[in-house]
C-alpha cells in the first residue's frame, strides 16, 4: 500500500527512533493475541461469525453508533457506502485534495465525479470552498477527518442540511476522535472507518468498518458486503465480497479494548512535542478546546521540508509524508482536467507537510530528540 514513502532510520546519532513500530506492538500482545486466535480458529468459522458480530458491538458500545457494519478495508468502507447512497453516474461528491487517495477513488469506483474543494490552514476541508461548488449534481459532502483531527462536521452539516445532501464522514485516519465528545463517524449520514495496520486501532492485514444510525443504510451495506445477499439463496442486488475474517476480529476486538490507553500516550506524545517545537520553525494548528484528537499522525509544516527529512533521517530518525503530491494532480485524476494552482492551500501544504514519530512506544527522551535534532537543523 502507497501510504507515502517512509523514510527510514539509517545509522545515525543514537538508536534509531522509528516512524512507526509494529513489532513492538505484537510483542506487547503476542502472549494474549496468539492463543486468542488460535482458539477463535478452532472454532471453524473463519469468516462471518461470532468474533465478527462482538466487534460490531463493540464499536457501536465505544462510539455510540446504532449500526457497525464490518468489512474488508476502509476503502471498501467507503465505496459501499457510496452504493448504499445509491451515489453513481451523474452524481457528484464533494471532498479535499489533499487526502489519501482512497476517497476519491472511492467516489469515482461507483462512477461518481468526484468534486474537490479546498482546505483550511488545519488541512480540514474548508466549508466555504464547498459551498461554492455545490451544484444541482452534488449528492454528498465527504469530509475527512486528516490526521485524526475533526474536520469542520458543524459547518458542514449545515450545508448538507440546507442542500440535501448525504455526508460521508471518511473517518479512516480518526477512530477515536471526538468533536464536543462526539465520535468522529457520528456526524454524517454514514462514517467510515479503516483498520489498516497502520491506523490507531489496526488489523494485521486490511480491514474497515461503517457506522451509521439509519436502519436501511445498515441493511443495504450488510447485503452489499456479501454479494447482495438476504439469505443463503436470495440476491437482492448485486453487491461484492468485502467481508471481515474472523482472524482480524479477535485482534480488532482485543486492540479496542486498549485503544483508550493507545490515544493517551499518542496525545501524550503530542503534548510534548507542542511544548518542545519552536514556532518560528514549525508550525503546527493548535486542536480547537472543543476537540479531542487521536493523533493517528502528528503533521507539522515547515520550510525546507525535505531537506529537513533527510537531515532526521541521517540522525536514525524516521518520519514520512502524507501526502506529497494532492490527489488532483496524481496521473490518475488527469481527466478531470485539474492544473497546479487550482487549489492553493492544498499545494502549499504538499510541500511543507512532515509527519513526525508519534507512535505509543516513543518515550520521553525519543520525542526529545526529535524536537533537538529540528532545532539543530534551523539553527
Ligand atoms: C483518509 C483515508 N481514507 C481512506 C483510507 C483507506 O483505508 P484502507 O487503506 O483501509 O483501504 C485511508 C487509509 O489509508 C485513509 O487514510
Amino acid at each position: 500500500m502507497s501510504h507515502a514513502a517512509h523514510a527510514s532510520a539509517p545509522a545515525g546519532n543514537g538508536t534509531p527512533i522509528p516512524y512507526v513500530d509494529l513489532a513492538a506492538q505484537f510483542a506487547a500482545e503476542q502472549q494474549v493475541l496468539g492463543p486468542a486466535i488460535v482458539e477463535a480458529l478452532a472454532q471453524g468459522q473463519w469468516i462471518g461469525g461470532a468474533a465478527i458480530e462482538r466487534f460490531e458491538l463493540e464499536v457501536c458500545a465505544y462510539t455510540g453508533a446504532r449500526h457497525t457494519i464490518a468489512v474488508a478495508s476502509g476503502t471498501d468502507a467507503l465505496v459501499l457506502s457510496l452504493r448504499a447512497l445509491d451515489i453513481g453516474p451523474g452524481d457528484e461528491v464533494i471532498t479535499p485534495p489533499n487526502s489519501f487517495v482512497a476517497s476519491t477513488a472511492a467516489i469515482v469506483m461507483v462512477g461518481a465525479r468526484p468534486v474537490f474543494a479546498d482546505v483550511l490552514p488545519d488541512q480540514g476541508l474548508d466549508p466555504d470552498a464547498v459551498a461554492r461548488v455545490i451544484t444541482p449534481r452534488t449528492r454528498a459532502i465527504m469530509p475527512v477527518h486528516l490526521t485524526g483531527r475533526i474536520a469542520r462536521v458543524e459547518e458542514i452539516g449545515a450545508l448538507a442540511e440546507r442542500f440535501g445532501l448525504a455526508v460521508i464522514e471518511d473517518a479512516a485516519q480518526a477512530f477515536g476522535s471526538r468533536w464536543r465528545g462526539v465520535h468522529a463517524g457520528r456526524f454524517g449520514t454514514v462514517g467510515c472507518f479503516s483498520a489498516h495496520p497502520l491506523k490507531n486501532l489496526n488489523a494485521v492485514g486490511d480491514a474497515g468498518f461503517v457506522v451509521t444510525d439509519d436502519d436501511g443504510l445498515a441493511v443495504r451495506l450488510r447485503r452489499l458486503r456479501n454479494n447482495g445477499l438476504v439469505d443463503r439463496n436470495t440476491v437482492a442486488e448485486w453487491g461484492t465480497v468485502s467481508r471481515l475474517d474472523t482472524i482480524q476480529a479477535v485482534v480488532l476486538c482485543h486492540r479496542l479494548a486498549q485503544l483508550d490507553g493507545v490515544l493517551a500516550a499518542r496525545r501524550h506524545n503530542a503534548a510534548r512535542y507542542q511544548a518542545l517545537l519552536d514556532p518560528a520553525h514549525v508550525y503546527w494548528p493548535a486542536c480547537a478546546p472543543e476537540a479531542f484528537n487521536s493523533f493517528h499522525t502528528f503533521v507539522v509544516q515547515l520550510d525546507r521540508r525535505d531537506a529537513l527529512q533527510q537531515f532526521l533521517a541521517a540522525h536514525g530518525i524516521g518520519s514520512s509524508i502524507h501526502y506529497p503530491v494532492p490527489i488532483h494532480l496524481q496521473p490518475a485524476a488527469r481527466a478531470l482536467g485539474h492544473r497546479p494552482g487550482d487549489f492553493p492551500v492544498a499545494e502549499a501544504q504538499a510541500a511543507r507537510i512532515l509527519s513526525l514519530p508519534i507512535h505509543q512506544f516513543l518515550r520521553d527522551a525519543d520525542i526529545e530528540r526529535v524536537a533537538a535534532t529540528i532545532a539543530e537543523f534551523y539553527r
